[in-house]
């Protein structure tokens, strides 16, 4: 999932997609799905959220976001490593009436972000990709080394660093956090660092847990976080329940689950979800009824919401 995102241009910036496997990272080929949203009278970005979901529910590893060059509309742009996920992106969107095509691409330049990468501050931490130079700290400051491969959270992202920055109030010595659409894993590495017992890191991404797994040894944190694809359905339907449930997803993505990030929070516990525009943010909130909003944090036009 792309990071390099701002409120103007989406989920990534620079023209770039990440969040491929390393089948795309060996040039052997991935597919790109544009999908087209919105027309004449401009997209809303309820429009664009929407068809980021189609991509992102079918499998892409990163979506970007560009003004179409033919009218007010926009083009979504989705990297599939899989071509038989493009070609059900395209299905899926030709169900709701959206304009999709897809196209083989060999040429990604999906590393280019890596040249301009540098260490981003939240909170108490310095998120600090392993090639570049350790920025200086000062007290109470610690580096989380992340390198994101081709997952979502580098730490660029306001999203992430919105949440990182909770963590140090949230998580109390010996707790138990789940980390819902983990991306990196910066978030679940992040409250390991801050003192929990243990961190549970999913996604759907297959990519991540040797990513998170990879990153958790960079940190010394390797026998604190569990990296897994199993859905917080199933996780919740087992039982499992947290003490602090971190969800850095699309808005879209929080009304699927909210009913299972909801179970997934012990009693007492607390949700943070994120991915939220500041606009409508409050538009989540009955997803994750009945835990109530108790802290808003935003930055750049993005929204995390602290509920308990
Ligand atoms: C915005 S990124 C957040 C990554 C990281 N946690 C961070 O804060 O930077 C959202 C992640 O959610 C994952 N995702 C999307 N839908 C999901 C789902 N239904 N269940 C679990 N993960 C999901 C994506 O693959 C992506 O890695």
């Amino acid at each position: 999932m792309a990071d390099h995102l701002d409120r103007t241009s989406g989920w990534s910036v620079g023209g770039t997609l990440r969040g491929v496997t390393e089948t795309a990272r060996e040039g052997i080929g991935w597919t790109r799905v544009t999908l087209t949203v919105g027309g004449a009278t401009g997209p809303t970005d309820a429009a664009a959220e929407f068809g980021a979901a189609v991509l992102w529910g079918a499998g892409a590893a990163g979506v970007e976001e560009r003004d179409s060059a033919e009218d007010d509309g926009l083009v979504l742009l989705g990297g599939f490593a899989d071509p038989a996920d493009a070609a059900r992106a395209v299905a899926r969107a030709a169900e709701l009436g959206l304009v999709a095509s897809m196209e083989p691409i060999t040429d990604d330049g999906l590393d280019a972000w890596r040249e301009w990468a540098v260490a981003e501050r939240a909170g108490r931490f310095w998120i600090t990709p392993p090639w570049v130079e350790a920025p200086a700290i000062g007290a109470g400051e610690q580096i989380l080394w992340i390198d994101p491969g081709r997952t979502f959270g580098s730490g660029s992202h306001p999203t992430t660093r919105l949440v990182l920055a909770l963590l140090d109030d949230l998580v109390s010595p010996g707790a138990t956090v789940l980390d819902v659409g983990c991306g990196s894993g910066v978030l679940a590495i992040g409250a390991a660092l801050c003192g929990a017992a243990t961190a549970v890191a999913t996604d759907i991404d297959p990519a991540s847990p040797g990513v998170v797994a990879a990153n958790a040894d960079r940190n010394q944190v390797a026998h604190l976080v569990r990296t897994t694809t199993d859905p917080v359905a199933v996780l919740a339907a087992r039982g499992e329940r947290y003490d602090l449930v971190l969800a850095n997803l699309l808005a879209p993505v929080i009304a699927e689950l909210g009913a299972d990030l909801v179970r997934s929070t012990a009693p007492g516990g607390a949700l943070v979800i994120s991915g939220l525009l500041a606009d409508r943010w409050e538009a989540a909130l009955p997803a994750v009824a009945p835990l109530a909003a108790r802290r808003v944090a935003s930055e750049d036009g993005w929204v995390a919401v602290l509920l308990r």
